[in-house]
């Protein structure tokens, strides 16, 4: 059974070429992503040429893929959503080209998305061709990627920024932290697994909660825990070479624990303070770093603790994808909302929410 209106996504804001069908009932009929991990793994990070040119070749067999997988023709579409920023323009160009062409081509409504509009509905889908959860009128949304760490407050889907961080992104110094330790891209994951096996210490990480103004902030982490390494490496319990999480001494696997529960306990202070003045009722977490365990396991618990109705992503739609861009487009469509698909444009960075 298919609910109309059947949408098909598209998400290539960075360095993974994806293609969803999500129906009007949020049902994901299929997603698939092709993630650009070989061709960068070289350079330690993305390489933005490298990255629009991969989306070009890739684009073919991804979308026909997902057609196939759905069972559809793509005359069945009834819609059709891109991400148009914020990310790499040249990779953004390549996905929201093709949407507007298709969109165009087919006379079907067109949806340009903020990428951050994709992530934060993602906590409501479900796995298995099930209908989405159902999106309450007002939530918080908690969206931590490598681009952002933004709490956010929906209102009948208007959104409205709570907590940005003024400086890094969560997942970026979770990259840059594991880079400087030899791991290979990406990071984060890798970060995570090698903060399983270490143990904390206490008071090795500070994390200072501001008080008149409220927001997430990165950098001193960064800095500490690069400090952190440089310490390990003139002890020589750390060699400056390649490393995989197995290869890891125990000093370094003890500074990522610790590295990472500083990171996460910034999260859990920001959402108790918001909570204390806003009372959250529903706390709905995406992105990329909402597969980091420990960030899942205090979330929980915290949301356990006070009565919040958590909503954590479904770990295959935490980094980035084409159904929840889908999926937003069915939210927005619900409003009433689209855009002309032959005036949309890509930019690599664009404000989101008041
Ligand atoms: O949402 P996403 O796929 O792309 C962006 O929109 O940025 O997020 C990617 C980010 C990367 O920084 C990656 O290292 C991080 O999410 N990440 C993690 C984990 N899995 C992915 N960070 C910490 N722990 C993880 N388990
Ligand atoms: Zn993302």
């Amino acid at each position: 059974m298919i609910t109309p209106p059947l949408v098909f996504g598209i998400e290539s804001s960075c360095d993974d070429t994806a293609c969803a069908l999500v129906d009007g009932a949020g049902r994901v009929l299929s997603s698939v992503v092709s993630s650009q991990v070989e061709p960068h793994r070289p350079f330690g990070g993305v390489v933005p040429e490298i990255a629009s040119r991969q989306h070009l070749g890739n684009w073919p067999a991804v979308s026909r893929e997902a057609l196939e997988k759905a069972g559809l023709e793509l005359d069945a579409v009834d819609a059709v959503a891109a991400t148009r920023g914020p990310g790499l323009v040249g990779c953004l160009l390549v996905g929201l080209s093709l949407g507007r062409a298709i969109a165009y081509g087919l006379g079907k409504p067109f949806h340009g998305l903020h990428h951050l509009e994709g992530h934060l509905y993602s906590p409501f889908l479900t796995l298995d061709g099930e209908p989405a959860a159902d999106v309450p009128e007002r939530f918080h949304g908690l969206v931590v990627s490598g681009g952002h760490t933004s709490l956010l407050e929906v209102d009948a889907g208007r959104v409205r920024s709570l907590i940005e961080t003024r400086d890094d992104a969560m997942g970026e110094v979770f990259d840059k932290v594991g880079k400087r330790l030899g791991l290979a891209f990406p990071q984060g994951p890798k970060v995570d697994a090698a903060a399983e096996k270490g143990t904390t210490s206490k008071g090795r990480f500070k994390v200072s909660t501001p008080k008149d103004e409220v927001y997430f902030s990165y950098s001193g982490l960064k800095s500490q825990a690069l400090r952190e390494i440089e310490a390990i490496e003139r002890a020589e319990e750390h060699v400056r070479t390649e490393h995989t999480v197995d290869t890891l001494g125990q000093p370094a696997l003890d500074l990522m624990a610790d590295f990472r529960a500083a990171a996460v306990r910034q999260i859990v202070r920001r959402l108790e303070q918001v909570h204390r003045r806003d009372r959250i009722k529903t706390l709905a977490v995406s992105g990329g770093v909402a597969a980091n365990r420990l960030l899942r396991r205090e979330l929980t618990a915290w949301a356990d603790d006070v009565g919040v109705d958590l909503r954590l992503v479904p770990l295959r739609y935490s980094g980035d994808n084409a159904a929840m861009i889908a999926f937003a487009a069915v939210v927005r469509q619900r409003l009433g909302l689209g855009d002309d698909p032959r005036a949309a444009v890509v930019a690599s960075r664009i404000p989101f929410g008041s």
